[in-house]
């Protein structure tokens, strides 16, 4: 038995005597419509849910039923509510139940955690509520109330702080009664541990909270950390010779280090004006291509540019490296790079 017994019985005692959320999906053991209420609830709030839930099982009552709509009737009844792709992973997964498990929701984690559209939290819920099995659900609302009444400063919205979260929340769960406990933690979440107000006066486990006796409970949980990136625009000249190209490699000790890049010029906004350009030209040529790229501290705009008219280019300067077209898999690009190549068949 966990040595967190005492947060399982103040939690199941709260959910018996005090907890009043009602929801449709509550308590039912079909996963079909389990399935339907946890893709809704991926994105959208409880409230606005509702009623989607409710024309959804209404028109669709078996995976069947759905596996047989199409996309432009579900997309009908899914209307306002948004982030369609929860759509259309679901008619993928009902057709696919249907033709290859007869028309049957499986009945493990790991199938169920398989199945398009369905991450760790979905899975775990799923796999709890319908069959009872011993998955720990982790969404916002557990990491709320477990960061508060353990004082777990672990942020969860790194990898290592997800792992730590779904270990402790693993360890915590009651094992035979995953369903209950599962629902249970989440509505606590919903209607006690609120994330600004939260309700620490009628609390059942205000005296063991971390969060509470220490007064900080705003400081839990760690909040996501908001990156500030540096953009930078990067203008990319294609420059051909023949069957040849000019690439050049990156020495400095910035991004793409060592890796092989076009000739290019980096400027502080996108425009660029023709003094700038490597051909002299008298006007700036069309933009071939252009990508966003996202990296950790840096978002990076490129544009490309094919160059013509490169006789003031110096073919045999150190830095640029006129190489066959075919060669080109044997360098090392940068995505920004390789997404241009690819898009002009050049990888
Ligand atoms: N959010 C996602 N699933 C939920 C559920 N079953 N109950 C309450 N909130 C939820």
């Amino acid at each position: 038995m966990s040595n967190y017994q005492w947060f399982n019985e103040i939690l199941i005692s709260w959910n018996q005597t005090h907890n009043n959320r009602m929801m449709p999906w509550k308590g039912i053991k079909n996963p079909y419509k389990i399935w339907i209420s946890e893709i809704i609830l991926q994105q959208t709030r409880v409230e606005q849910g509702i009623s989607y839930y409710e024309k959804l099982v209404e028109k669709f009552p078996t995976l069947t039923h759905l596996a047989n709509a199409s996309e432009q009737e579900l997309f009908a009844l899914w209307q306002g509510l948004g982030y369609y792709n929860r759509c259309r992973n679901m008619l993928q997964t009902a057709k696919f139940l249907v033709l290859t498990n007869q028309a049957k929701f499986p009945k493990s984690y790991n199938s169920i955690r398989a199945l398009k559209g369905i991450g760790d939290y979905t899975a775990a819920a799923i796999a709890s509520f319908a069959y009872n099995l011993p998955y720990a659900v982790v969404d916002g609302n557990v990491v709320r109330v477990l960061s508060r009444i353990f004082g777990i400063k672990e942020n969860f919205h790194t990898a290592a702080g997800k792992k730590f979260f779904q270990q402790f929340a693993s360890e915590l769960l009651d094992q035979t009664n995953s369903a209950i406990y599962n629902q249970a933690i989440m509505d606590f979440g919903a209607t006690i541990c609120t994330p600004l107000s939260p309700k620490c006066e009628v609390c059942s486990f205000s005296n063991k909270c971390i969060a509470f006796t220490t007064n900080s409970i705003l400081i839990y949980p760690a909040k996501k950390e908001k990156i500030t990136r540096k953009i930078r625009y990067f203008h990319f000249w294609l420059i051909l010779n023949e069957n040849k190209i000019c690439i050049q490699k990156r020495t400095a000790s910035d991004i793409w280090q060592n890796l092989y890049i076009l000739p290019y010029l980096e400027t502080e906004s996108l425009e660029i004006f023709t003094h700038e350009l490597p051909n002299e030209s008298n006007s700036v040529p069309t933009i071939l291509f252009s990508s966003t790229q996202v990296l950790s501290h840096q978002k990076i705009i490129a544009r490309f540019y094919q160059i013509n008219n490169i006789d003031n280019i110096n073919y045999h300067s150190l830095e640029n490296l006129f190489v066959p077209l075919d060669t080109l898999s044997q360098f090392g690009f940068p995505k920004t790079i390789i997404s241009f190549f690819k898009k002009f068949n050049y990888l």
